[in-house]
């Protein structure tokens, strides 16, 4: 069965018991401060499920794409994702355990056609807050699953949600397919990690909401909210071994195969499947309808470290060109009819994948290099201290999850809370140079600040040539719109000494150079002539921003990778500011 037959299937299964089949919400939920991205089908009927009348009725059905970025580590493995589809079908307050139940019973053994033998189920043991679920057990075996089919187990297996901090939440029961290998140890069951069991389904009877103080109270209705992992039904019931073996991966293999004229084999597998993986997880993000691109908060920082991964996924198979977009391209061709929207976006698609490819290819191996070198002096089971984790972020752009990967892969840990320290005060940072606007809900204006602090670097160099070495700073304000920068000079400058300037800056921003940053002292920086605030403010030891042939300034940051990210430079002013002080205000990407 094809993936197309079984969604439709399904829907149709559940529109003939009186579903509505309601569409995919975006992958960015809605009025949800609490997840980044949508889970579940559930996401975008939180409000239904608390009570609130849905318009298409109490039965819903539908196929929501999703991503779950608490998987990333398993991904390479048989079955886990960062990106799925999930069939769901939900009762809001109307049919409850034993609906639910025979009806997920009857499509997978009389639509699907899975022998019974083939499922196992665990239901709720129940503990000081709701009781052992014997109802749900019992409508199992009525079914005709056997007691043997049947596992019970604790809150930590068999409660579901809620999918943030607070919202509605149950206990549930999940449906397993055996895969036929032998039990691992006596012990071995559903929740056992040793492959012989894949989760396939997942039933919650959504009765409780889990509040803000951590307590639990009833809903006004009893929900079934449930979930079907679309790839993974797809590979049982076709008996493939994997989900890589689906027609959802195979072309992206096969791609990734002739872009690279290396096979899918044992050596490669690994690389292989987290590439496909990552890249389709990638595509589906940034062809959302509320399309976002790679950045260091939040959605996009996941964005950018599922993009960064793969990078160096392919540069480790030896693999120097740019083929994330050629990827990408399967990807859209291969989902375009049933999701238009990577269709029509796939122009922003690809040249985000373009801009963050050339970006961090940039530094990638000098980034290594660096990461290299101080793994070299750590020895096995000792750790990178957190410091060194954020040079290697805020200077090459490695997301954390990215250095703990490496540092792994030499038997090294990371001192994460460090690093998440120093991660927080440079947001900060950040936020307080990006001024009001920011509190406004400007999304990207902490990068937009970063990129306009660099041009003033740029700009701070440029005049220094035009006007001679005498100009120095004197103040520098940067809000989301603008940068204002002034310097000491003591007349109008001419239009050609602006232009000049203007075309300076440009130069540097199309020759997309590398931004490099250093620490020294404050008298070895002096010495090779960086600019900037010599004060005890920035301690013994001071950051230095290089843009070779530009600029060297003495500065905390935070600044982009590469001049490229700039895109482009115009002054909009230039001014007295005070006697013997000129400002001038410019904008960048324009
Ligand atoms: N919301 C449930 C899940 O994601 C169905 O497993």
């Amino acid at each position: 069965m094809k993936a197309n037959e079984l969604r439709r299937m399904y829907v149709e299964f559940f529109e003939n018991s009186g579903h509505k089949e309601i569409g995919s919400a975006s992958l960015l939920p809605d009025n949800d401060p609490s997840v980044l991205f949508t889970t579940a089908g559930m996401h975008p009927l939180v409000p239904y499920l608390l009570g609130e009348k849905h318009p298409q009725g109490k039965r819903l059905v539908n196929v929501q794409k999703c991503v779950r970025t608490g998987d990333i580590d398993e991904v390479g493995d048989d079955t886990h994702l960062t990106f799925f589809e999930m069939l769901g079908n939900w009762s809001l307050g109307d049919y409850f355990k034993q609906e639910s139940i025979t009806m997920s019973y009857t499509f997978l053994t009389k639509y699907l056609k899975i022998p019974v033998d083939k499922l196992a189920v665990t239901v709720f043991e129940g503990d000081s807050l709701v009781p052992r679920d014997t109802e749900a057990a019992e409508i199992w075996m009525q079914n005709g699953l056997k007691k043997e089919q049947i596992y019970f187990y604790d809150r930590s297996e068999n409660w579901w949600g809620p999918a943030g901090k607070t919202g509605p939440c149950g206990p549930d029961t999940e449906i397993f397919y055996d895969m036929g290998k032998a039990k691992c140890g006596e012990n071995c069951g559903p929740a056992c990690k040793c492959g012989k069991y894949v989760e396939i389904w997942n039933n919650v009877f959504m009765e409780y909401n889990k509040n803000e103080d951590g307590t639990y109270s009833e809903l006004s209705q009893k929900n079934v909210d449930t979930g079907m992992g679309l790839e993974r039904v797809l590979t049982v019931i076709n008996g493939y071994k994997n989900v890589y073996e689906t027609e959802l991966f195979q072309p992206i293999v096969k791609n990734i195969e002739s872009l690279t004229g290396m096979s899918y084999t044992e050596e490669n597998r690994q690389a292989f499947r987290i590439i496909s993986e990552h890249m389709r997880a990638a595509t589906f993000i940034l062809g959302d309808p509320k399309a976002i691109g790679p950045s260091n908060s939040e959605q996009g920082y996941i964005l950018r470290r599922l993009i960064r991964r793969t990078i160096r996924l392919i540069k480790k198979l030896g693999i120097n060109n740019n083929i994330i977009c050629n990827i990408a391209k399967v990807v859209i061709e291969n989902y375009g009819e049933i999701y238009s929207e990577l269709v029509s976006n796939k122009d922003f698609i690809l040249e985000q994948l373009e801009k963050e490819y050339t970006l961090f290819s940039k530094t990638l191996d000098s980034g290594l290099k660096m990461a290299e070198r101080y793994f070299s002096n750590l020895e096995e089971g000792s750790s990178l201290s957190g410091d060194l984790a954020f040079k290697l972020y805020d200077t090459f752009g490695f997301p954390i999850e990215f250095t703990v990967e490496l540092a792994s892969e030499r038997k090294i840990g990371v001192d994460i809370s460090v690093f998440e320290q120093k991660f927080r005060e440079h947001q900060e940072k950040s936020r307080k140079g990006a001024g009001e606007k920011f509190k406004g809900g400007l999304a990207d204006n902490s990068e937009q600040t970063t990129k306009l602090h660099t041009a003033t670097h740029l700009l701070n160099g440029a005049l220094r040539t035009v006007l001679g070495v005498s100009v120095y700073q004197k103040g520098s304000n940067i809000n989301a719109e603008r940068l204002r920068f002034d310097f000491s000079f003591d007349r109008k400058m001419t239009k050609e000494e602006l232009e000049k300037v203007e075309k300076i800056v440009n130069e540097a921003i199309e020759k997309g150079i590398d931004v490099e940053c250093t620490e020294q002292t404050v008298e070895a920086a002096k010495a090779e002539g960086a600019v900037g605030v010599f004060d005890s403010k920035y301690g013994e030891i001071v950051k230095v921003y290089t843009i070779p042939g530009y600029s060297k300034e003495i500065c905390g940051g935070p600044h982009v990778l590469n001049t490229g990210e700039l895109k482009s430079f115009k002054i909009i002013k230039e001014e007295s500011s005070s006697s013997g002080v000129r400002r001038i205000k410019a904008i960048i990407g324009y």
